[in-house]
């Protein structure tokens, strides 16, 4: 009997071990289930892409950066419908535009289009398919225009007063680097400053290749005078986006920086001079003594009113007025 006792304690004990190890609690089943989600890798593509969306037009709108979306390459419209609700949601009314072959990737034209995902014909969807995802995802039918065809017929021929001539947002997710070249000579007069271009396949290299996007605009820039690509937001393992800057503007903000060392050197000079009791006209002699230090504290404070804040900079976070306290 004390026999029995026993050895039904022992399994009751092991039961309840067995138990807690099988049985996840419900906290347990729950992370489970969001690791699964969030870590699906078609999920996470589609959270960082929206994450950019809405970024760059909160930029964009709060910059005052006006102007429309433009997509290379659109297909199934996921990126189309993020750029449409994301634009909505920031207050940004950009028009929107489609560029797509709706016959898929156009067979490689060079070795640098060699990637082992990308085959002619892939990812191909029909105009009407597209019209139906739009439609699907609210987006008006007066919100876009489509441009159907191959870069080569279609890009190749607007000329820099077609339409459109204002983009805000340039989103380039054609693969291939044949035709990142294509999207690039079409951008290139419509490039303004404070606008954003976004590249889905910057980080999509192969064994024997780099990215094509990357390699298009690494090309399309060695020569650029004009414009500066400040790299802006990276969204997922794949893509990148940079802010167009007029480079005539930060080439002064360069050279200011670089004349900071030189005020300062001149400031403490004068100052030194200022001090010294024999100087040019020594001190010691009434009234006549100081009027080179009269005409060097003009200099001085003719220094410090035309670049006071480039000799002392502000700390970061002081403010000088309220107003520039207010971020969005
Ligand atoms: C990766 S898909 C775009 C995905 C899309 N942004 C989305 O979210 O569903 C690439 C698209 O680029 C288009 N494409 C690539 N090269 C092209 C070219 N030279 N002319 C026209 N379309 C091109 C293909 O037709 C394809 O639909």
């Amino acid at each position: 009997m004390a026999v029995n006792l026993g050895l039904t304690k022992v399994a009751q004990r092991v039961n309840r071990h067995l138990l807690r190890l099988f049985t996840p609690t419900v906290g347990e089943a729950a992370e489970r289930a969001a690791r699964d989600y969030f870590f699906d890798v078609y999920v996470r593509e589609r959270l960082y892409r929206q994450e950019f969306f809405s970024n760059a037009f909160k930029a964009l709108r709060f910059n005052g950066i006006d102007g429309d979306y433009a997509e290379f390459g659109s297909w199934g419209g996921l990126t189309f419908a993020l750029a449409f609700r994301e634009s909505r949601r920031r207050g940004h009314h950009a028009n929107l535009w489609a560029f797509d072959s709706f016959q898929g990737l156009p067979p490689a034209q060079v070795e640098a289009d060699e990637h082992p995902e990308w085959r002619a014909g892939r990812l191909a969807t029909t105009l009407e398919e597209f019209h139906a995802s739009c439609a699907g995802n609210g987006i008006p039918r007066t919100a876009y225009t489509v441009v159907p065809g191959f870069y080569e017929d279609t890009l190749s021929t607007l000329s820099v007063s077609d339409e459109p001539t204002n983009i805000a947002l340039a989103y380039v997710d054609c693969d291939l680097y044949s035709s990142t070249q294509a999207v690039l000579r079409f951008l290139e007069p419509r490039l303004k400053h404070g606008m954003i271009v976004a590249f889905d396949d910057y980080f999509c290299w192969s064994p024997s290749q780099i990215s094509g996007e990357r390699k298009a605009l690494l090309e399309f820039t060695s020569d650029q005078e004009k414009w500066e690509w400040t790299p802006y937001m990276q969204f997922g393992w794949h893509g990148t986006s940079f802010v167009i800057e007029d480079k005539s503007l930060t080439e002064t903000s360069r050279a200011h920086a670089r004349e900071q060392p030189r005020y300062r050197l001149l400031a403490a000079a004068a100052v030194l001079y200022l001090v010294m009791p024999f100087d040019l006209i020594p001190d010691f002699i009434p009234i006549v003594g100081h009027f080179d230090d009269a005409i060097v504290i003009a200099l001085l404070l003719r220094l410090l009113k035309r670049d006071w804040s480039n000799m002392f900079p502000r700390l970061p976070g002081v403010r000088r007025t309220a107003s520039e306290g207010q971020i969005a």
